[in-house]
């Protein structure tokens, strides 16, 4: 079942020197429930911007995008907000938690909008989420006292402690060292695939972007199927001592990726 459907999009925005700046110019993408789907890109590629209109946080120029088959731009405000708040869980590089606050208040803190049995649970559904994040022993812990890996943790537990049937990462590992993030990225694929969300993450590291199902590559705001594979090759060619991650863009000619 398709659970959200861009059709034909584009996002552009009038600059300070009333030039038009295209983001994104015509992209097409169906992500089904329980999908897992990586988007590589170099910075400034539009990908952000992309993972804000998948999540309608922001509203495409021209184009359709359908959340569960109801087209979006026919929304009111109110039911989009509630629509997003119910179905879509974010997590971003910067993690974006409270730093004053407990990691328990930042997990809680979706919940304050839900309804019925989440609303008055939520203490121990954000502890139990904690837990489920291997953060048990920290909840009491301030947020901007905990490492960078375990913030991200937190990031995680707060986007699925409504069990959101979507669930989108802007660059998750983008601020953590190789090993914390791949074990975050884990427990991102892992707790996705226990509760059936569909999965977008958004990197420009290739060995992320491989654990999806399906691969993308944006590209100056066109999106085209990846061939991660050959990505790869070209990565290891241009560089003899794999030391750091692998990044889109650091190979001598950009990667080819076929269609199809
Ligand atoms: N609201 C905006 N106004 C002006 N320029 C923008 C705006 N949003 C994004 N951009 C520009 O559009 C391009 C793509 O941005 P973004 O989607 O954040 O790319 P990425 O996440 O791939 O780095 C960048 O050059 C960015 O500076
Ligand atoms: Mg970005």
């Amino acid at each position: 079942m398709s659970l959200v459907r861009l059709d034909d999009v584009t996002k552009s925005v009038t600059l300070a020197d009333d030039s038009t700046l295209e983001i994104l110019r015509g992209v097409s993408l169906e992500v089904g429930a329980g999908d897992h789907v990586s988007i590589v890109g170099r910075s400034g590629s539009g990908k952000s911007t992309l993972l804000n209109i998948l999540g309608m946080l922001d509203a495409p120029t021209t184009g359709t995008v359908a959340f569960e088959g109801a087209e979006v731009r026919r929304m009111r405000s109110g039911r989009l907000d509630r629509l997003r708040g119910n179905n879509v869980g974010f997590v971003f590089q910067q993690f974006n938690l409270l730093p004053g606050r407990t990691a328990l208040d930042n997990v809680m803190m979706p919940l304050g909008h839900a309804r019925g049995r989440m609303f008055w649970n939520r203490r121990q559904i954000a502890a139990d989420m904690l837990e489920r994040v291997g953060l048990g022993h920290r909840i009491d812990q301030l947020a901007d006292r905990l490492s960078g890996g375990e913030q991200q943790r937190v990031a995680i537990a707060r986007a699925l402690v409504r069990r959101p049937v979507l669930i989108l990462a802007d660059e998750p590992t983008g601020a953590l060292d190789i090993d914390t993030g791949a074990s975050v990225m884990s427990l991102l694929d892992e707790v996705a695939t226990e509760t059936e969300a569909a999965l977008v993450t958004i990197t420009h590291d290739l060995h992320v972007a491989a654990r999806a199902r399906r691969h993308y590559r944006l590209d100056a705001g066109l999106l085209a199927p990846a061939d991660l594979t050959r990505a790869f090759e070209a990565s290891t060619l241009a560089e003899p001592v794999p030391a750091g991650p692998v990044t889109v863009g650091m190979s001598p000619e950009p990667a080819e990726e076929v269609a199809g």
